[in-house]
């Protein structure tokens, strides 16, 4: 196997900082980030296979760069068959590029009484597509890989350091859980994980 081209992940990470370092709005960031994300998500011949490996228990994380100054991140999502997240937000904003296999993103909406339940058809996203979340644009959905019999694989990138925002899982009752995600990531010392003391700070 040929190695894995790595300078398309370091035109994009370079691209997206110097567009962030124009501090334009959240619209233009979305549409701009978007076509650098869907350029990076055109070819699927970059990602090493470290950050492609799925778990049997449940879907991983991997952080393949985090800005120094935590404007961004980016991260590897990997689906085994038939995973799914739970019903969560991101607070901020979050573009979400498919690479390999198929996801399915289900919006969900708060009802008068507080619970949380579908709003609206669900996305499904294939390779090459690009979608967006934030509290502006749709913040709170459900993540499924759409293939129960094989990996599917999107690259994410939010506006913070995502493994270390603090954010929220809730079920359908409308009963809220704070989270903190951290990241998959094991094989090297990981700078950016501080899900360990932020989820026991927040255990109290
Ligand atoms: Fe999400």
């Amino acid at each position: 196997m040929s190695a894995p081209n790595l300078s398309r992940l370091h035109r994009f990470v370079t691209a997206v900082g110097a567009v962030l370092a124009e501090q334009p709005g959240e619209p233009a960031i979305l549409d701009r980030v978007g076509g650098l994300l869907a350029e990076l998500v055109a070819q699927d011949d970059w990602l090493p296979a470290a950050y492609a490996r799925p778990d049997p228990q449940r879907y991983q994380q991997y952080l393949l760069h985090a800005d120094s100054q935590e404007r961004f991140s980016v991260v590897s999502f990997v689906w085994g068959p038939g995973q799914a997240t739970p019903i969560h937000n991101h607070t901020v904003w979050g573009l979400i590029g498919m690479l390999r296999g198929a996801e399915r993103s289900q919006p969900y909406a708060r009802t008068a009484d507080g619970r949380w339940e579908p709003g609206g058809e669900p996305t499904v996203l294939l390779p090459g597509q690009v979608e967006a979340v934030s509290p502006a644009v749709g913040d709170v959905h459900k993540v499924s890989n759409l293939h129960d019999d094989r990996v599917s694989i999107s690259i994410h990138i939010y506006g913070a350091n995502i493994g270390a925002v603090q954010r929220s899982v809730f079920l359908e009752d409308g009963t809220r859980k704070p989270f903190v995600s951290g990241y998959s990531n094991t094989e090297l010392p990981n700078l950016w994980d501080r899900s360990a003391e932020l989820n026991a700070a927040l255990r109290g």
